[in-house]
């Protein structure tokens, strides 16, 4: 006869039948990684993310920019390789400097390059867009709300400031002052600056003198010379090809 005890040990075990009879009327599924990643349309996506900041950035640059230069879309490959560069890190890109005739279409491929930067969804974009009078005129004691000391301040530290038309004017020794102390700044914090002028950085030897050196002052061109992307843009000017049409 068998003892009741062994009888006992030999049952299997209430959790065992247990298991056995779940995995006797489960479905054969087996558990494995959950994929949950997000995809490129929702958040917690870096592509998703990078969408958000570029649609923010184009916003403020539609905000900046002129009637006119609203549909600017920079062309030139060297313009793009220093828009994509500054899109990376400010403060690698070093300055851009456009020169050319009157009508060559710096002032278009200058507004594209801020276009591209703000189309890559930079982590921080803020921008001024300026022509050189103007900025003179804000500069001017009384020529802005909050005084000069303030304005020159304000253009030393935006991220991303335009200058347009550097040199029209022949620079008093105030103006040169201004200019100097902002393009230092600039320099010294490692901040892009994009200038456009009809003037060449540095006349060929022997031509008439009207180049930024002689406009600018040596001090002030070298450090552009020094830190700066140069890109001469040629050919007709595109505002009486405009002209012809209207
Ligand atoms: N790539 C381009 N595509 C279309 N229009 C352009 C282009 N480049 C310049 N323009 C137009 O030609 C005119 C002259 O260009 P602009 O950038 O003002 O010249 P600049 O600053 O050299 O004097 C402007 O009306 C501008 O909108
Ligand atoms: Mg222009």
């Amino acid at each position: 006869m068998t003892d009741p005890q062994t009888v006992a040990e030999n049952r299997p075990s209430m959790l065992a039948r247990l298991m056995a009879g779940i995995a006797s009327h489960a479905p054969h599924v087996t558990a494995g990684p959950i994929d949950d990643a997000p995809t490129p349309d929702e958040p917690g996506h870096p592509e998703y993310h990078r969408r958000q900041r570029a649609e923010f950035a184009l916003g403020r640059w539609t905000t900046a920019v002129p009637y006119r230069y609203q549909d600017a879309t920079a062309t030139h490959a060297e313009i793009l390789a220093w828009a994509d560069r500054a899109a990376d890190d400010y403060r690698s890109a070093g300055f851009l400097v456009l020169t050319g005739p009157i009508g060559t279409g710096k002032t278009h491929q200058a507004y594209g390059a801020l276009r591209r930067i703000a189309e890559a969804g930079p982590k921080r974009f803020e921008m001024i867009a300026t022509t050189a009078p103007d900025m003179y005129g804000r500069l001017r004691p009384g020529g802005s709300e909050h005084g000069t000391e303030h304005e020159l301040k304000r253009l030393c530290r935006i991220p991303l400031l335009l200058l347009d038309d550097l040199g029209t004017e022949k620079l008093s020794e105030w103006t040169e002052e201004a200019t100097t102390r902002l393009v230092n700044e600039r320099y010294n914090e490692c901040l892009p600056l994009i200038i456009t002028t009809n003037f060449p950085v540095r006349a060929a030897t022997g031509a008439p003198s009207t180049d930024l050196v002689t406009r600018l002052g040596d001090r002030l061109a070298s450090r552009l010379a020094q830190t700066s992307t140069v890109v001469q843009l040629d050919g007709p000017d595109l505002r009486r090809g405009l002209r012809s049409v209207s």
